[in-house]
């Protein structure tokens, strides 16, 4: 069985919902963190299919995606040694355990979620799962012991949900879970739009040329950077407020290639816009090409099987005995 190194002892858990595509955005601003805490942390990552379908989704699309998330993420750089990734519906523990901490869980503390508050106000049909969705995430992360939880600020509520349940759980119950702690990931730069640097790149703008999407055609891409909206001053200058997409560019730059923003503005003094995308576009294209030659060869082969296979093993074994402990606490038979 696959053994975290030793000398790491603090864990962290994080689920991604199987959205299909992730942006240049997505990888700088979030996946790139990912991989540097791989060596900090015992890791657990899965995609977060249970939660995807508490609101309508295509199966034929749904099924493709949450593979092809998996894939994309090791091609990023998430390492299967480090990482125990897998796919959260395929180990039923997580619906068991839910359904107890349910049985645990206030109708009131849920219904003052913001999250379901926003998505429900949205939809006139809504169904039972959207509301009860962070008792999943509870039991999702009260499974693991973990220590930390990365999560946006949008689901910080939801790891407190968590925290309040399995403190009052411990407390009627005796001892069952760990009190993990939220760990704010502050975004890392803040990818914009190309069209719009205005606006963060979000894989649901409506303008689909200000977005890169990491499994963009490399030509595609090229031209998306070569047409970025930029400013009239020919001046590669960093200064966000007057120059975003200027400054958006450099970004890139910056956290593609580790370097400093003075570095960046020193070699291209004088030199006009048309030759600094180019140099944009040539260290993405790079970057997502070395990616997606490894997306192609993973999702073909049958070791992304493979490891999906052992982790959800691993991941079933330790959920399997939370669930038991937290039966037998409850008087149910094991
Ligand atoms: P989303 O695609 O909005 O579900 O976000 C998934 C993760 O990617 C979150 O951690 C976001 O903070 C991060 N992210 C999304 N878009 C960007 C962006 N344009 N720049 C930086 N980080 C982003
Ligand atoms: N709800 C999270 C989101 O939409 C995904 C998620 C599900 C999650 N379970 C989790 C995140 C457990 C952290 C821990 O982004």
């Amino acid at each position: 069985m696959k053994e975290f190194d030793q000398k790491i002892t603090k864990s962290i858990l994080t689920g991604v919902q199987p959205s299909g595509v992730i942006t240049l955005g997505n990888y700088i601003g979030a996946i790139k963190q990912m991989v540097r805490m791989q060596d900090e942390f015992k890791s657990y990552i899965f995609i977060a299919d249970m939660h995807a379908i508490t609101i309508p989704q295509d199966p034929a699309s749904l099924h493709k995606n949450i593979r092809s998330l998996v894939a994309l993420y090791l091609a990023c750089g998430i390492d299967p040694n480090k990482n125990i990734i897998f796919i959260q519906s395929e180990n039923e523990y997580h619906a068991n355990i839910s359904w107890l901490l349910e049985c645990n869980t206030p109708f009131g503390e849920l219904s003052r979620m913001t999250q379901f508050k926003d998505k429900s106000s949205k939809n006139v049909n809504f169904y039972a799962g959207l509301f009860t969705y962070p008792v999943l995430m509870a039991a999702d992360i009260l499974a693991y012991d973990v220590d930390y939880v990365p999560v946006g600020i949008d689901q910080k509520q939801h790891v407190e949900l968590a925290r309040n349940i399995a403190e009052r759980f411990n407390k009627k119950y005796g001892e069952t879970f760990k009190i993990p702690d939220a760990y704010i990931t502050k975004s890392g730069t803040k990818i914009m739009d190309l069209v719009n640097p205005d606006k963060k790149m979000s894989k649901s703008s409506a303008n689909q040329k200000g977005v890169i999407y990491i499994l963009d055609d490399l030509k595609v891409i090229q031209k998306k950077i070569m047409s970025a909206t930029t400013d009239s001053e020919c001046l590669i200058k960093y200064d966000p407020e007057n120059k975003p997409g200027i400054s958006n560019l450099i970004n890139i730059c910056v956290a593609l290639t580790g370097k400093k923003v003075e570095e960046i503005e020193r070699d291209f003094a004088g030199k006009n816009y048309g030759e600094f995308k180019k140099y944009v576009a040539n260290i993405v294209t790079t970057e997502i090409s070395s990616i997606q030659k490894r997306y192609y060869d993973i999702i073909n082969s049958s070791t992304l099987d493979k490891i999906l296979d052992e982790n959800i093993k691993i991941t079933r074994e330790i959920a399997k005995n939370k669930f038991m402990l937290m039966k037998e606490k409850m008087g149910l038979y094991k």
